[in-house]
Parts: C-alpha cells; sequence; structure tokens
C-alpha cells in the first residue's frame, strides 16, 4: 500500500479506559526469528508481533531456506537450520522499513557462505549504516553501501571473520547486537563496550537457546564457533506500544487503563521513570518473570502533569518512547527539556524536527535544538500534521487528540502496521475517537 493514502482523523476530547493488551514486542520478535532459524531444534513463539517489520525479518529467514510456519494470533513455529545451514536466496531481501531488521541482519550475514543484498524502503535507505558496516569491516566482513553508507548492503560471503573489542561511540542496541550475531562466526571473542545500558535482548535470548555471553559491567563478551538450541519464547506486549495509551490515559481526565503482560526490562523502562518525574499516576502492578524477560502489568491513571528536565540517563532507556513523552510534555504544566537525545533525529523520521513542526502546527510552544527539544506545555488547538512515514509519530498524535480542542488529521500513516496493527481499533475501543481516512 502507498503509506501516503492512510490518514488518521481523531475527534477532540473523550478519555480511555480498559484492560488492554497490546501488540508484542518488536524488538523481541525479531530476534525470536533470527534465534528460532540458527537454533538446533523447533523453536515455538507465542506473542510474536505479526506488524510489517518482524514480518519483514520472518520473510528474510524464509528465503534462506527456513521453514517457518505462522499459526494466526501470534504464534509462530520455527523448524531452525543451525548456524550453519542457511541457504543463499534467490533475490534481494527487502526489509521494508525495519531498521532492527537491516542492523542485526548484516552482522548475522556477514558470517554466511553466501552473498545477500539488502533493501528498504525509501526511509531505511536514507538511514546511517556505517555504524554497523565500519566495524564489521574490522572484523573481515565485506559489505558494499552507498557512498553515503546506506543500503542496498551488499554482504558478501565467504569471508572469514575475527572476534573484536569494539567500543561503541553511540548507545545503540542495534550495533551492539549486530556485532554480537557477527561474533557466532568469528573466530575467538567479540566484545562490545557500550557507553550506556542499551536494550538487553540479544544477550537474554541468546542465553535463552543456550549460548554463553559474558557481561563484565558495561562489556558484553561471547566467543564464536558454539552451537543455538531451540527452545520456546513468550513474546510480551511491547512497552514501547503500550506507551501510547500510558501517555493518553496521563493525559486524559477520567482515564484509567490496565495495560496487561508488558514487557518491563530495565534497560527498556525510561518512559516509566520519565513519567513518574512528570508526577503520572502510574503503577506496575503483578511484576512476574516470564522467559527470561520481567513482566508487568502498568495501570494509568489521569492526573495533572509538570514539566521536567529529562535525565540524560534516561534516553537509551526510553529511545522510541519520545515522540508520545513529547504530547505528555505539551499537556504538563511548566517547560519540558530534552538533550542528549540527537540519535532520535535518525530514525524511521528525524524524531526531533517532525514532532516539533507537528506541535507548532497544533499551536503548542515547542522548539527543537541540536540534540533534543525544549516544550511549552499549555493547550493543544487542532489542525492537520505529517507523520512523515514514522508510525510512533503517527500514534503520538492520535493520543494528542485527547486534549485537543478540535480535531486532529494525520497523514502518511500506514506504518502504524509495521510495530502496531489493530492500534485503531484498540484504542478506538478503549474511547478515542480515532477513523482511518
Ligand atoms: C532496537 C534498538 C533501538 C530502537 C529500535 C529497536 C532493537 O535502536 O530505537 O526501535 O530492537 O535493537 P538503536 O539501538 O539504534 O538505538
Amino acid at each position: 500500500m502507498n503509506s501516503k493514502s492512510v490518514t488518521f482523523g481523531v475527534q477532540p476530547g473523550g478519555c480511555l479506559k480498559g484492560r488492554l493488551r497490546v501488540a508484542g514486542d518488536k524488538s523481541i520478535s525479531h530476534r525470536s526469528i533470527m534465534m528460532g532459524s540458527l537454533a538446533d531444534g523447533t523453536t515455538h513463539v507465542t506473542g510474536f508481533l505479526e506488524g510489517e517489520d518482524s514480518l519483514a525479518t520472518l520473510q528474510a529467514f524464509r528465503d534462506l531456506g527456513v521453514e517457518i510456519e505462522r499459526g494466526g494470533e501470534g504464534e509462530v513455529t520455527i523448524q531452525g537450520v543451525g548456524v550453519d545451514g542457511l541457504k543463499s536466496p534467490a533475490d534481494d531481501l527487502d526489509l521494508g522499513n525495519s531498521g532492527t531488521s537491516m542492523r542485526l541482519l548484516s552482522g548475522l550475514f556477514s558470517g554466511q557462505l553466501f552473498d545477500c543484498t539488502l533493501i528498504g524502503d525509501e526511509s531505511l535507505s536514507g538511514r546511517p549504516m556505517k555504524r554497523v558496516t565500519v566495524p564489521l569491516a574490522s572484523m573481515g566482513a565485506r559489505i558494499d553501501a552507498t557512498e553515503a553508507g546506506t543500503a542496498p548492503l551488499k554482504i558478501h560471503g565467504n569471508q572469514k571473520l575475527a572476534g573484536i573489542d569494539y567500543e561503541m561511540p553511540v548507545a545503540s542496541a542495534q550495533v551492539k547486537s549486530s556485532l554480537l550475531l557477527a561474533g557466532l562466526y568469528a573466530e575467538g571473542k567479540t566484545c562490545v563496550t557500550e557507553p550506556a545500558p542499551t536494550r538487553d535482548h540479544t544477550e537474554r535470548m541468546l542465553t535463552a537457546f543456550g549460548y554463553p555471553v559474558a557481561r563484565n559491567g558495561n562489556k558484553i563478551c561471547l566467543e564464536g564457533g558454539g552451537r543455538l538450541t531451540a527452545t520456546d519464547i513468550e513474546v510480551p506486549a511491547d512497552i514501547s506500544s503500550a506507551t501510547f495509551f500510558m501517555v493518553g490515559a496521563a493525559i486524559a481526565e477520567g482515564s484509567d487503563v490496565l495495560l496487561e503482560h508488558v514487557g518491563i526490562n530495565p534497560t527498556r523502562i525510561g518512559v516509566i521513570n520519565i513519567m513518574k518525574l512528570m508526577g503520572a499516576d502510574l503503577e506496575v502492578l503483578n511484576e512476574r518473570e516470564v522467559g527470561g524477560e520481567p513482566v508487568a502489568d502498568i495501570r494509568v491513571r489521569a492526573s495533572q502533569l509538570k514539566g521536567i528536565r529529562i535525565p540524560e540517563d534516561q534516553v537509551p532507556l526510553a529511545i522510541d518512547e519520545f515522540p508520545a513523552l513529547f504530547v505528555a510534555a505539551a499537556c504538563a504544566e511548566g517547560e519540558t527539556v530534552l538533550t542528549g537525545a540527537e540519535e532520535l533525529r535518525v530514525k524511521e523520521s528525524d524524531r526531533i524536527q517532525v514532532m516539533a513542526d507537528g506541535l507548532v502546527e497544533l499551536g503548542v510552544d515547542a522548539k527543537a535544538t541540536p540534540d533534543g527539544i525544549v516544550i511549552q506545555g499549555g493547550k493543544i488547538g487542532s489542525g492537520r500534521v505529517v507523520s512523515h512515514g514514522d508510525h510512533r509519530i503517527a500514534m503520538s498524535f492520535a493520543m494528542a487528540a485527547l486534549r485537543a480542542e478540535g480535531p486532529i488529521e494525520i497523514e502518511d500513516c500506514a506504518n502504524v502496521n509495521t510495530s502496531f496493527p489493530g492500534f485503531v481499533e484498540l484504542a478506538a475501543g478503549a474511547g478515542l475517537g480515532i477513523k482511518t481516512i
């Protein structure tokens, strides 16, 4: 579908109510396909995100000869082929909008015997890939990119990889994971040091598949040449998708939502910490552990939020949640200041500029800075904003309507299906006056 052909029309006001289960975790869903495919034996996945991004990863492994069956409702069965069992694809692998697929698979495919080419949509084709291709080259990988260091990425097979000890210049779980996955095929030890903690789903899932991973402070290491043993994976609901409802409930008077079975991995809970600092009425209930990942139910009721200076150590822990948090800031009392978040400029869109433009269009005082934004809380008006094909921008502005003075129209929303199919129906059922036009 042409991504520009979907517009959301959202009526102002209302509140959110009910027990809701949002879509499965995108990061964990990607990794379940990758590791299930490389494992010896059969892996059953439940709660898999049937969104376009994780389905792009699934299709890539089918194209490499892995038998993967979808049972519907998030059930996936993967007949693992072992670390050495992937087959040469007949064609280029199209990863759509998915940065996680492209960055993680560049590492994993660098260690194969065959060549392959990774392509993506317009947004993905503009995103920086040198952050993975440069360290992978120093392991011995051969990857051709455009002069700007972007996709298409042609990965040459049959290269001898050697482990490296790499200090990441940016806090990126995608870069860390890419190098660790290449490290499975490298001679010796691959170590990655992160400047700040980033999501650790790759490390956790490798461990669950019986592959030893060592963490010492901020350094993560593994030895190449091991094997993975199939296991069952239960994917929790995605805290990044839950965020839209957490923010919506916090800003709309009368709201009370219980978000069920949400992943609360400590490397992902920046949004909880930041919302609590803003004065949100947010409770984390019924904490438990499922398949190596902590999970809880999150209850949010409306309250008057206050503007804050967002602590920089929370930035990597809330990296995908900022578009929604900017909407919370627009409804808060006083000023909210974000710094140290220049990474937001190279996500599916430039999330600093696109959010600032949209907020200003709606009458909010928002100023983009090179590495963040300054937002004065106040009234949200009405108008038409553009999501630039960025799923998280689209869903954030949809929630802004709960506090708007008039309707909000959001253009270019088809990519909501990359991470959150069913968003419109779930949000409408909870009380948001949203329609697809
Ligand atoms: C992801 C890591 C993050 C995040 C992305 C998913 C992952 O990117 O923004 O949506 O699954 O590893 P970076 O690691 O590049 O910050």
